[in-house]
């Protein structure tokens, strides 16, 4: 009973503070496919480890994640063989309330250091019944990720992560929106469970969106409660003070994973943190830069225009990855994939990072069917339909891009494209 008033009391300021939270509905979207919710099994233990993810702290360690609904050992033995854990670690928990809602205990475990390309077999909890194994990425290039942003837990979610399951990647990149719970903290469990087969194999690199700040004016004032205790990212390894925004080196790849939804003031801790961070990276290791944010700087859909997370945020932080010449930026959002050619400041510009939208993951509330007429020539290729992009990173100079449509068979790819990194073109040298 308490439950269903909380639920109700939810629900009525879910709607009474939409706007705030940044879902902004001015085009008509067609139907989506129904929602999912996974529960927890009934064989779990109040002691069962759930909700398994993994991502990437510095060049050999990995961070473990996991919920159990009552305190348990927080540990991870681990081991390149099964059942065979040669190696331990102990790591710390915390919950949270959120309303009338206690999470789990949320465990927060780093393990290594790890091998590269290696599979490693791992328990949490010392939970005998539930094995999980993992690939640390590569070292050196090639390095292949997946890039899927707006997820949410629908059918059409199912979907994509079933295609996502069947190609052989080294790492999964987020643009943010994850579970869509908006406020609705059990939905955040059913989204853990949901991505646990993957997320627990791979790492899962995510940056924040709209859905996951949860504020609630003068109820909830605290912002990405429920995203900063279960997805934790490695910013302390890259200088930043925020879970918000962080980067990290994976093979030859500078990733920087930016906040859309915290301050990007040429005064504020990001700003400054994105240029100490760009002026720290190493060509020669890392010749290739991807950054992400939430909401997209170029979007020639008619659905989110004119937002300041978009406009300002471009405005502020555009020309920074200009001049440390990032590669592609990769934003979500939009519920439908667009690319772009080379683009600054408007204009086609063959030193400008090429500009992605794939917020295409499968979410609740439908695609984003409407473009804006006629098509701007920088925007080369733009279609609402779900589905997830592969980015196969094959060497210093080389990368190919391949996003696949849902509706078709995983081995067909709609949009597949060559790229060459910026650092590499002579006439892009500073
Ligand atoms: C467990 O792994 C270690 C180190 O790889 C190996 O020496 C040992 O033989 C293994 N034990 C079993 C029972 O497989
Ligand atoms: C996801 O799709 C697969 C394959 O179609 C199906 O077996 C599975 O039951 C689906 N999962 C959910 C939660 O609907
Ligand atoms: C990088 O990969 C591309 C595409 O496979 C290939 O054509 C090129 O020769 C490679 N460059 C080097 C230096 O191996
Ligand atoms: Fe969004």
């Amino acid at each position: 009973m308490a439950v269903m008033k909380g639920q109700v009391l939810v629900f009525a300021l879910a709607m009474a503070f939409a706007g705030l939270i940044g879902c902004v509905v001015s085009y008509d979207r067609p139907p989506a496919r129904k929602d999912i919710s996974i529960l927890q099994p009934n064989d779990f233990s109040p002691t069962s480890p759930q909700q398994v993810h993994i991502s990437v702290v510095g060049p050999d360690k990995m961070r473990i994640s996991w919920i159990t609904q009552s305190s348990a050992p927080a540990v991870v033995e681990y081991g390149t063989s099964p059942q065979n854990y040669t190696n331990s670690a102990t790591g710390t928990s915390s919950s949270y309330r959120y309303l009338l809602y206690k999470s789990g205990q949320i465990y927060d475990v780093v393990i290594g250091p790890l091998n590269q390309n290696t599979v490693y077999y791992y328990r949490c909890s010392s939970e005998s019944t539930r094995e999980f194994s993992f690939k640390t990425p590569p070292a050196q290039l090639p390095i292949k990720f997946v890039v899927v942003g707006d997820l949410g837990q629908t059918d059409w979610t199912n979907s994509t992560l079933q295609h996502i399951g069947q190609s052989d990647y080294d790492m999964l990149l987020l643009p943010g929106d994850l579970a869509y719970a908006d406020l609705f903290q059990h939905m955040w469990d059913s989204f853990g469970r949901l991505v646990e087969p993957l997320a627990s194999q791979r790492p899962w690199m995510v940056t924040q969106g709209n859905h996951e700040v949860e504020k609630i004016p003068l109820i909830h004032k605290t912002p990405f409660t429920a995203y900063n205790a279960r997805w934790r990212m490695p910013y302390e390894e890259s200088g930043s003070n925020s879970n918000l925004y962080y980067s990290f080196d994976a093979a030859g790849v500078h990733v920087i994973m930016l906040g859309s939804y915290t301050d990007f003031d040429p005064d504020s801790d990001q700003f400054k943190w994105l240029q100490a961070d760009l002026g720290k990276i190493d060509r020669g290791k890392t010749p290739w830069i991807f950054a992400l944010v939430h909401a997209p700087w170029y979007n020639t859909n008619t659905a989110h225009q004119g937002e300041s997370e978009s406009d300002l945020m471009k405005k502020n932080m555009e020309e920074l990855l200009y001049k440390a010449r990032v590669d592609i930026v990769f934003a979500g959002h939009v519920h439908a994939y667009e690319r772009f050619t080379r683009v600054y400041n408007g204009n086609a510009d063959n030193c400008a990072p090429v500009y992605i939208t794939i917020g295409d993951g499968g979410n609740r509330e439908g695609l984003a069917n409407k473009y804006l007429d006629p098509k701007p020539e920088t925007s080369v290729f733009r279609e609402a339909s779900f589905g997830h992009a592969q980015l196969e990173v094959v060497n210093a100079t080389h990368a190919v891009w391949m996003w696949h449509r849902n509706d078709d068979d995983v081995a067909v790819s709609s949009d597949t494209v060559w790229f060459t990194s910026l650092s590499s073109d002579p006439a892009c040298k500073l």
